[in-house]
């Protein structure tokens, strides 16, 4: 256990900020958490946890229950008396793909204005090359009396967690990777994280630089995969392959792994197209030829429209005015999520789907068990071509298709018959290969996966 002066500043209160925050009070650390949404604040603060991630709830109440935790909203009131500062802010997509680091330097703004001892910084949040310097600078310019006085670090420390298993992979990561040029700083953040994560996880010590590239690299390198097997998956359909199998023997080849190998409707999520766009930006702005991420980009856009463009061709109208093909066809959605495991749909394919769908005439229901809430928010100008239902039987009530999206365990365990007696056709894209093409066959489907 940790001696008490350790007290830690963690900025942000999403994902990331609060994973982190519920692992450094388990190990010990006295750990201010500071998010500017209030209402986050003020549900934290009583106990209620603000994502549905196993494991946090139970950590929350301990670590508020033990006094090792606080929210606020208030930057300034982590700071003061902080010796180390996580910073897990967001660092969204700005126009043409560029990441928009203004709430990062606004809260190295923050540090500065309120350290009051040596202070290292962990930015955490997910920046291209070069930004730990530069929020070194953004301190250091606002406030150089306090950084001459007491001493500042800023180190990078990439964090890999994914969400639907944040708390896990804080705990178990395969990797920490620690970016800084000053041995003291690097020392004291390994021994910081030594203490949260499970004995024996491995170390990568190196430049901020070098930690800052590996986590672009790591999810541009994922993405690739997902857009590979993506490719595969349309030539397996064209030849009579399943690419299921495909990807089952190529997993079995330790250099390539098992993983990542699963065809669906493209990556999505808040991270990987994000991310990949703004390593892009880099790549084109320092004039770095990224050719294969380049193209990874542009397969995994084509990936969605050639799944969606099926279904429109299977129900559409040709002759009918574009825009009016899907006319009086009801369509439902099962999984709104970017995956399963989660409620989360910011950048989902579904949107993708959901959009160009009506924007073809036709009318939705959609079913998600975790994201049907959160539908005005996306999707609200869909308004009223669209409808949430209570569950994938009620959203496929009448419709001429169903299209799933999300590999939600549920959805594998349909009952096809009672699926396929309250639809108005038995058409089924199973865009994420959870059902047997062969019993769905047997239920008098038309079925449609990918790559089967
Ligand atoms: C991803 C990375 O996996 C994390 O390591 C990283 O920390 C995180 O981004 C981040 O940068 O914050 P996450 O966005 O939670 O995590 O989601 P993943 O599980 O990686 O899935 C990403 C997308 O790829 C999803 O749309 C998923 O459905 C898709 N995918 C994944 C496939 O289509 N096929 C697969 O075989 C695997």
């Amino acid at each position: 256990m940790v001696g008490k002066a350790s007290r830690i500043a963690c900025i942000g209160a999403g994902y990331v900020g609060l994973a982190t925050s519920l692992c450094l009070a388990g190990a010990g650390f006295d750990v201010t958490c500071a998010d500017r949404d209030a209402a986050k604040v003020a549900s934290l603060s009583a106990g209620r946890c603000t994502l549905g991630e196993a494991g946090m709830a139970g950590m929350l109440r301990d670590a508020l229950d033990a006094g090792r935790l606080r929210f606020t909203v208030s930057n300034a009131e982590a700071i003061a008396g902080s010796g180390m500062a996580f910073i897990c802010v967001w660092t969204p997509q700005g126009p043409d793909g560029k990441a928009d680091l203004s709430s990062l330097f606004a809260v190295a703004r923050d540090i500065g204005a309120n350290m009051a001892g040596r202070m290292d910084v962990v930015v955490k949040s997910t920046v291209p090359a070069g930004t730990a310097r530069k929020v070194r600078e953004a301190i250091v310019r606002a406030a150089p009396d306090a950084v001459r006085a007491y001493g500042l670090e800023v180190l990078s420390c990439p964090e890999f967690l994914r969400e639907s298993s944040a708390i896990r992979d804080t705990l178990h990561p395969s990797r920490v990777v620690i970016g800084c040029d000053d041995d003291g700083a690097a020392l004291r953040l390994r021994e910081t994280m030594e203490a949260m994560v499970a004995p024996g996880t491995p170390f990568v010590m190196t430049g901020p630089e070098s930690a800052e590239t590996l986590k672009y690299a790591a999810n541009a390198f994922l993405s690739m995969k997902v857009a590979f097997i993506n490719e595969v998956a349309g030539y397996c359909e064209a030849v009579g392959a399943d690419v299921r199998d495909v990807s089952r023997g190529l997993g079995m080849d330790d250099r390539i792994g098992p993983k990542f190998l699963a065809a669906g409707p493209g990556f999505s999520g808040g991270c990987f197209p994000k991310d990949l766009a703004a390593l892009l930006h880099e790549g084109r702005s320092l004039g770095v030829p990224l050719m294969i991420l380049e193209a990874t980009a542009e397969s995994n856009m084509a990936q969605r429209r050639r799944l969606a463009g099926k279904v429109a061709t299977a129900l559409g109208d040709p002759a009918a005015p574009p825009g009016s093909s899907l006319r009086g066809r009801l369509i439902a959605i099962l999984g709104l999520s970017f995956k399963q495991g989660t409620g989360d749909m910011r950048d989902s394919v579904s949107l993708y789907f959901a959009r160009e769908l009506c924007a073809r005439g036709a009318s939705l229901s959609l079913f998600d068990p975790e994201a049907s809430q959160k539908v005005g928010e996306f999707l609200g100008e869909l308004m009223p071509s669209i409808k949430v239902c209570p569950d994938e039987y009620g959203a496929a009530a009448g419709a001429d298709a169903v299209v799933i999206l999300t590999d939600w365990p549920r959805f594998a365990a349909m009952d096809l018959g009672r699926l396929g007696a309250v639809m108005g056709r038995r058409l089924i894209f199973d865009y994420r290969n959870v059902l047997s093409g062969a019993e769905a066959a047997a239920e008098g489907f038309e079925y449609h996966g990918v790559g089967v």
